[in-house]
């Protein structure tokens, strides 16, 4: 359906104080929030986070200057879902939802002056022939202070599935070289280019290609950013993994919707189940994986 259309037809069916729905870049159709506590962006191709920055705040979200925005094609920045698999073993990379058109189950203005926005994906024949389960995914986006992004996976099938994932956060920086991110001191960890496995010291600092998974990890990270003077917390439930990422020079020259130099300016903590992290789903059940992002005040 023509995008505009469609925008219209949701705004009349969600009517919702602060959540409007339109047609976004590249013609995608997005839930465009502006309340008194923050301003976001929500794409239905991805069920995709593009934009988010408290009121009064920098953005908390990095979104790449060469994304692409179009059917077919993943988002570069915000937070792509990446469900039913975390990682590049299989096609697609990171899995079908970050490529699927999500639908609206439901739009709300909270006591809090929050927005809730509640977006689902279902099994189809397509789907099963690239993953062959039954299910349902809801992704629930709670836009205030802080944001709260919540990936709850069903299994509507009649056996078992286990599935790995990431909630990918892109997060802006001053410079990469200046923060580091605390939280997984004493981890363990796959570096994903050499597949070595080793333990963190300290914080985790930036200055080369980093893409690492850490494995049986709970805890709250915090990016420390002196440069803006600021501090960003990603708390996470359902999670047992956490994957943190800087392309650096060579990847993100090779990477086509991925600036040359914007390395400079961004990092990924991912909230995920990757790896040894699998997280199975009896018929009839959900399991949950959340995170909240906030500036530490
Ligand atoms: C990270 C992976 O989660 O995502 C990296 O650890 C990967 O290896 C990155 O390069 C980006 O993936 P994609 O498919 O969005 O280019």
């Amino acid at each position: 359906m023509d995008s505009s259309k469609l925008c219209s037809d949701l705004n009349a069916k969600f009517p919702c104080e602060g959540l409007k729905f339109a047609s976004w870049r590249g013609g995608l159709p997005a839930a465009v929030i502006s309340n008194g506590l923050c301003d976001a962006v929500v794409t239905l191709h991805g069920g995709h986070v593009c934009e988010f920055a408290p009121k009064g705040s920098k953005p908390l979200l990095w979104l790449s200057s060469k994304s692409h925005f179009e059917e077919g094609k993943p988002i570069r920045g915000g937070i792509p879902v990446c469900w039913p698999w975390f990682g590049g073993a299989q096609q697609p990379a990171h899995g079908i939802a970050r490529l699927s058109s999500w639908s609206v189950k439901s739009a709300s203005r909270e006591a809090d002056g929050s927005n809730l926005l509640s977006l689902e994906l279902r099994s189809t024949e397509d789907s099963l022939k690239q993953w062959p389960h039954q299910f349902k995914v809801v992704l629930e986006v709670k836009a205030g202070s802080r944001l709260e992004v919540g990936l709850r996976v069903f299994n509507t099938g009649s056996s078992p599935f286990s599935y790995t994932g990431a909630l990918h956060t892109y997060m802006p920086v001053s410079k990469i070289t200046d923060v580091s991110v605390s939280g997984l001191e004493g981890a363990s960890f796959v570096n994903q280019l050499d597949k070595a496995s080793c333990v963190q010291q300290g914080s985790v600092k930036f200055g080369f290609e980093l893409d690492r998974l850490y494995t049986d990890t709970v805890s709250t990270c915090v990016v420390d950013d002196p440069g803006w003077g600021r501090r960003i917390s990603i708390s996470k439930e359902g999670s047992r993994s956490t994957v943190v990422w800087n392309p650096w020079v060579e990847k993100s020259a090779r990477m086509p919707d991925f600036g040359d130099e914007e390395y400079w300016e961004m990092l990924c903590v991912e909230t995920a189940n990757a790896g040894p992290d699998k997280v199975e789903v009896a018929p009839g059940s959900s399991h949950l994986l959340k995170t909240v992002i906030a500036e530490i005040r």
